[in-house]
């Protein structure tokens, strides 16, 4: 899911774009709802990801966001949305890091976003369920919402530094719970099933992101 609002940092950035042409890239660009977010007169975003547009991508270039065919120091933004906890699964020392941050031209800025996982009952505790709820299908693909302070105990400490802004806040983007339902009916699960007891919850009670982390991790030097 995108982020609703975008964070403040990350706007003001993107709004720059109509004074100076910015080159973008965000990994993991799914569907691509992200991308049409930050895609505008000033601002050119290409789209990554491992699945094809025949399965429903709006990836420009398909291709493993750790290994992805980008020249080093090329970008003036680097966006990775929901993409992180995919990844921490194979790569829990998020060695990715070093190559993105080396996509990036002085002064560039890599921001991560993510849903934090909710601690309470509601429809956002249902879409961290369903996220942990896949995740069990791929254990090395996917993993659950991954918390900011999961994330930044991770976070290697060369890398700190580098954090120019981050923080925690609602995400208002729209869930569809009757999307999710029929996903998880399409399997026929049989009643007392773990799908069918989230289909049954998310029908009753909803499903929201809730709240998102972000974090903007900024190269040295100036972008000028
Ligand atoms: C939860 S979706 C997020 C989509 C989009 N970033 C957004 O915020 O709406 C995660 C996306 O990451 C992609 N993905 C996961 N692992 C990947 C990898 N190693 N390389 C490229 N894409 C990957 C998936 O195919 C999926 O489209």
């Amino acid at each position: 899911m995108p982020f609703d609002p975008l964070p403040k940092t990350l706007s003001e950035i993107i709004a720059g774009g109509a004074s100076r042409p910015l080159t973008a890239v965000e990994l993991g660009c799914g569907d691509g709802r992200l991308l049409a977010l930050v895609r505008r007169p000033g601002v050119t975003c290409i789209g990554v990801d491992r699945m094809p547009r025949v399965a429903g991508s709006a990836a420009d270039i398909v291709g493993d966001a750790c290994r992805a065919p980008l020249r080093e120091g090329s970008l003036d933004l680097l966006l990775a949305g929901n993409l992180v906890r995919h990844l921490v699964p194979a790569r829990p020392d998020l060695g990715f890091l070093a190559g993105w941050l080396a996509l990036l031209r002085p002064g560039g800025s890599l921001f991560i976003l993510e849903d934090e996982p909710a601690s309470r009952p509601g429809p956002a505790a249902n879409h961290r369920d369903l996220q942990a709820f896949l995740a069990r299908l791929w254990p090395t693909g996917r993993g659950p919402l991954l918390s900011r302070t999961a994330f930044l105990r991770r976070l290697p400490i060369r890398y700190q530094s580098l954090l120019a802004d981050g923080g925690v806040g609602d995400n208002r983007w729209p869930q569809d719970a009757d999307a999710a339902v029929a996903m998880l009916e399409r399997g026929a699960p049989a009643p007392g099933d773990e799908a069918a007891r989230l289909a049954a919850a998310i029908a009753a009670g909803g499903l929201a992101c809730g709240r998102q982390w972000w974090c903007q991790l900024r190269v040295p030097g100036s972008s000028n």
